[in-house]
């Protein structure tokens, strides 16, 4: 079941507090990508044209921990950025709710001053559902609750990888952060007719199985002699490379071999790349990745804020069916978890 809607809310007249994940890269002080802001909006310009007295929009602002980091992650540039979208004087962006050391902590007091002079709640930040904070739970207690079109969109499209999904269904796996993806795999991966798993992933799969599905891994890998960006590179097979040379892309054959697959698929989840692609040698692993996931006519799903990038800088983000704005809580979501910024709203 979904949280109920706030298309279903009468907010006529009201005050309106939204929790929306605003939750954006910064650099040098400026909005550096602002995918989030834009896909938050609609929530807010439904409220509007319904009528809604103000919009009180908050959200946190990366982790700041000491007073220097209150320069560095101030509401202002995303305020900016949501005012030139909307333009409405009814429209108010308050400040980082992390700020308030009791956000973390769903602490009651920070809820209630959230809350102070507001008439309904409406939940929109899917990428911040897997946190039980003041401003995604707490304040869901004291007012009305609903969920915004964007948290519904997310729940739909993920939701739709844990029914029944049309077949062959095929998982792309890879990144760093190992730990963060076995559970999502575990839980997934037995349901898959494929997993198919490259970067530091792949070399962890290959010396301790978590898994009792048998994973794709790579053949052949672009092999680096040290880790950095022109470091001299060789193509070997995965199980050839040269003594302290490390492996940092997939190789030729296996993006051919993960393309095929993917090609043939009509569901797909990719979520991590396939090695270093922020340095040019070690890319074309992702971003063949990203082109087979493109070009692959079924319903095609990326979450994780690496993959996202990749996608947008490979230039094939339109051809996707779904990209998720939650990183930790699409993973988390795709786990079989309960979010509990999505339980606190009733249905
Ligand atoms: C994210 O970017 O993952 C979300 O906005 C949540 O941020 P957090 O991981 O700092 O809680
Ligand atoms: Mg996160």
């Amino acid at each position: 079941m979904l949280p109920r809607s706030v298309a279903t809310a009468d907010v006529e007249g009201k005050v309106v507090l939204v929790r929306s994940d605003l939750n954006v890269p910064l650099e040098d002080g400026r909005v550096a990508d602002d995918t989030r802001i834009q896909a938050s909006l609609p929530t807010l310009r439904l409220l509007l044209e319904r009528g809604a007295r103000q919009v009180r929009v908050c959200s946190h602002l990366g982790r700041p921990k000491t007073d220097e980091d209150r320069a560095k992650y101030a509401m202002a540039p995303v305020r900016e950025a949501v005012n030139a979208a909307l333009g409405d004087e009814r429209v108010e962006v308050l400040e980082n709710t992390r700020f308030n050391p009791g956000e973390t902590k769903n602490d009651p007091d920070f809820a209630r001053e959230l809350a102070d002079g507001c008439d309904l709640y409406v939940d929109d930040a899917f990428g911040s559902a897997h946190r039980a904070h003041s401003s995604t739970v707490g304040v869901a207690e004291l007012l009305p609750a609903y969920a915004g079109l964007l948290l519904l969109e997310e729940l739909r499209n993920l939701g739709r990888l844990l029914g029944d999904v049309e077949r062959p269904f095929v998982i792309v796996s890879g990144g760093a952060k190992v730990e963060d993806k076995i559970g999502v795999l575990q839980n997934l991966g037995d349901r898959a007719d494929a997993v198919l798993i490259g970067g530091k992933m792949a070399e962890d799969v290959r010396t301790d199985n978590p898994f009792t599905f048998e994973a794709i891994l790579p053949v052949d890998v672009v092999a680096a002699k040290e880790f950095a960006a022109d470091a001299e590179t060789q193509v070997t097979p995965f199980d050839a490379l040269p003594d302290g040379w490390l492996g940092l892309d997939v190789g030729p054959e296996t993006r051919d071999e993960f393309a095929r697959r993917i090609a043939g698929a009509r569901t797909v989840f990719w979520n991590g790349p396939m090695g270093v692609f922020e340095w040019p040698a070690f890319a074309a692993g992702t971003v063949a990745v990203a082109e087979a996931v493109a070009a692959c006519d079924g319903f095609t799903v990326v979450g994780g804020g690496d993959s996202v990038r990749a996608v947008h800088e490979a230039g094939v983000a339109e051809r996707i069916s779904w990209i998720s704005t939650g990183g930790g809580a699409s993973l988390e979501l795709l786990e079989g978890k309960e979010l509990p910024g999505v339980k606190a709203i009733p249905e």
